[in-house]
């Protein structure tokens, strides 16, 4: 099995001239299956040996300015879509039901959905860590059928991680790990448990790479800035183990 590395690029970097310049650099590992999440418009002109991914999508199509479908994802060669993300729930006010919604547009295009939960720096303060997270995945795969399940990858990125150079312990992550399997075990069986992946993102680096998918067991990582620059990148593919 292939780790499963997904590069968020945010919205970075400024011109297409630099985003060519960042993939061209990439060396990914056999090891490795490697996502890149760029700004959209950037994809056409976008080359390398990689799959590209979607930040974000809308959950229908029509009079819906500024918005992307996943069938129109889809009809441009995409497979993964990142849903839910931190950044998208804390800066533009995206619920759990609208992360539901895109997830079942996503899932009714048979691609691939990245739905990212995680506690916020007052909820872990709080010991809320395991009820955000139950909530979330409760919420965003209410109403998602049992034979669409397998195809879900699932991000822990708790939110006091993301940009900031803090990062969980790989005992709380395996925590949680564990935690989101049973979640999945009881609402869907436990062959569907076995096969979602679970990723972790949050200041992931080529230091602290191994501890995620080593000593926590996930299946792969979640990568911010660090995707950004090259060097520091192709350090923490190579230190994928
Ligand atoms: P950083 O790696 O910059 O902390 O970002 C994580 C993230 O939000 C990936 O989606």
């Amino acid at each position: 099995m292939k780790f499963l590395i997904v590069a968020n690029w945010k919205c970075n970097p400024k011109t297409i001239k630099e985003a060519q310049k960042i993939l061209k650099g990439y060396k990914a590992p056999k090891n490795v299956e490697l996502i890149v999440c760029p700004p959209l418009v950037f994809i056409p002109q976008l080359k390398g040996n990689v799959s590209f991914g979607a930040q974000d999508c809308f959950y229908g199509e029509g009079a819906f300015t500024g918005e992307v479908s996943p069938t129109m994802l889809k009809s441009v060669g995409l497979r993964h879509v990142i849903v839910g993300h931190s950044e998208r729930r804390v800066l533009f006010n995206e619920t759990d039901e609208i992360a539901n919604r895109k997830m079942k547009a996503i899932l009714q295009e048979k691609l691939i959905p990245i739905l990212c939960v995680g506690e916020n720096r007052e909820e872990r303060e709080s010991n809320e860590t395991f009820e955000v997270i139950k909530r979330q995945i409760g919420e965003g795969l209410d109403g998602v059928a049992k034979d669409k399940v397998k195809n879900i990858v699932l991000a822990y990125e708790p939110v006091w991680a993301i940009g900031t150079g803090k990062f969980a312990s790989a005992e709380k992550i395996q925590q949680v790990k564990i935690f989101i399997k049973k979640l999945i075990n009881t609402k869907y069986g436990a062959k569907a448990s076995e096969k979602v992946k679970i990723i972790y993102g949050g200041s992931v680096d080529s230091r602290n790479i191994a501890s995620y998918l080593s000593d926590a067991g996930m299946d792969g990582v979640l990568v911010g800035g660090v995707s950004l620059r090259i060097k520091e990148f192709n350090q923490l593919l190579k230190a994928v183990k």
